[in-house]
């Protein structure tokens, strides 16, 4: 089994200049889906779950299937993260359950809705760091609040995120801000808000170059060179899952997400994870319904999730590949929780450390 840690993937990514996909499951389908576009590819993988994919699948059956994963696909390093893990009792349940990595999103009050104030997110988010770090398991923070830059839009309308209109600096990680929070929390990657929003509706035009605050991803690698930064709300929305989902009968209002291109650019500014659910929710909900419309007859489960399985093991594979990250499995040799844990009561990992070394 391969049960790989998120430092140690995303210290791999950063030496060698690439970014990992963070995919959210929610059943055994995606997981295989992602695992198969992984190994076509040689790509380390990162699977994260939400507290409402827990809820959904049930802690054990989630925890179980991640280890059938690792089992099954025993050359894939697999990273099993925590998406937006609330509070301590979310994170250190996640570890129980074999997570190797959690995000202890402090940039909400534990609602998951409110924006808490930045002494609360230090806080919470140092403490879930202090004992994370003991089992040798990783841990992201947040600081910014996720929202589109373009006013109205991605506010929560997932169901997921601040609520309400966001001030233009929420909407922005602060870089100053950025190197307090790092110093004091010692987070091994750090979430920052530059204009991308969770869901399927983040913008209603098309893009242009600048739908990605770039100046504030390069100001904060900047000052940071050594901290993996991870774009959440990564979704490319992509046109044609838009049109199949709507010419079967969908009615998707047109939207626009964040191009692959402006991913690839952030990747060269430190960003080395980058969150995607909505992409593969709506390739698997494309051939859910392209198999209702064409075969009206039809009522095997396994009729809709084969090709749902396909089309999303396919998206996958291009995200992998755009983003540098196959071909990189193979030349990763897993650290045990353990050895992580070791070094981090050594002092080895502290991004502080590793600044000064870089210096
Ligand atoms: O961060 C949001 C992810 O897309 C997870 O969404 O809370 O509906 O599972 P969820
Ligand atoms: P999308 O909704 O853009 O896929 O973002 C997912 C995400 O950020 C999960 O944490
Ligand atoms: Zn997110």
């Amino acid at each position: 089994m391969a049960k790989i840690t998120l430092r140690q993937l995303l210290d791999h990514a950063a030496e060698r200049d690439y970014g990992v996909p963070a995919f959210n499951i929610n059943n055994m389908e995606q997981g295989l889906a992602i695992m198969q576009a992984a190994k076509a590819c040689d790509a380390p993988v990162i699977i994260q779950a939400s507290r409402g994919a827990r809820a959904y699948a049930h802690d054990i059956m989630l925890s179980k299937m991640m280890d059938a994963l690792a089992e099954i696909y025993p050359d894939i390093p697999l990273c099993v993260h925590q998406d937006h893990g609330n509070n301590e009792a979310t994170c250190l349940t996640a570890i129980r359950h074999g997570f190797t990595s959690v995000m202890m999103d402090g940039s909400l009050l534990a609602d998951g809705k409110t924006p808490a104030s930045y002494d609360y997110n230090v806080e919470m988010t140092a403490s879930v760091a202090e004992m994370a770090h003991a089992v040798g398991a990783s841990v992201e923070g947040e600081l910014g609040v996720l929202g589109s830059l373009e006013s109205g839009h991605g506010e929560a309308e997932d169901g997921h995120g601040a609520e309400g209109a966001l001030s233009h600096d929420q909407l922005l990680t602060d870089p100053e801000q950025a190197v307090d929070f790092v110093m004091q929390t010692k987070v091994d990657a750090l979430a920052i808000a530059c204009g991308t929003s969770h869901g399927a509706y983040k913008f209603s035009r098309r893009p242009d170059g600048d739908i990605l605050a770039m100046h504030v991803i390069e100001a904060i690698h900047q000052k940071l060179p050594n901290t993996h930064l991870v774009m959440h709300g990564s979704s490319s929305v992509p046109q044609e899952l838009q049109d199949i989902i709507n010419s079967y009968g969908g009615e998707m209002p047109q939207t626009f997400g964040v191009p692959v291109e402006e991913i690839v650019r952030g990747i060269r500014h430190g960003v080395r994870k980058i969150n995607i659910d909505t992409d593969c929710r709506m390739a698997m909900a494309a051939q859910f319904r392209k198999v209702a419309v064409s075969n009206r007859a039809e009522f095997d489960p396994r009729k809709f999730l084969k090709p749902a399985m396909d089309a999303m093991r396919d998206l996958c594979r291009e995200r992998f590949e755009a983003f540098g990250c196959a071909g990189n499995a193979s030349r990763i040799k897993v650290m045990p929780l353990d050895e992580m844990a070791r070094r981090y009561a050594t002092g080895l990992l502290d991004t502080q450390v590793a600044a000064s070394r870089a210096a």
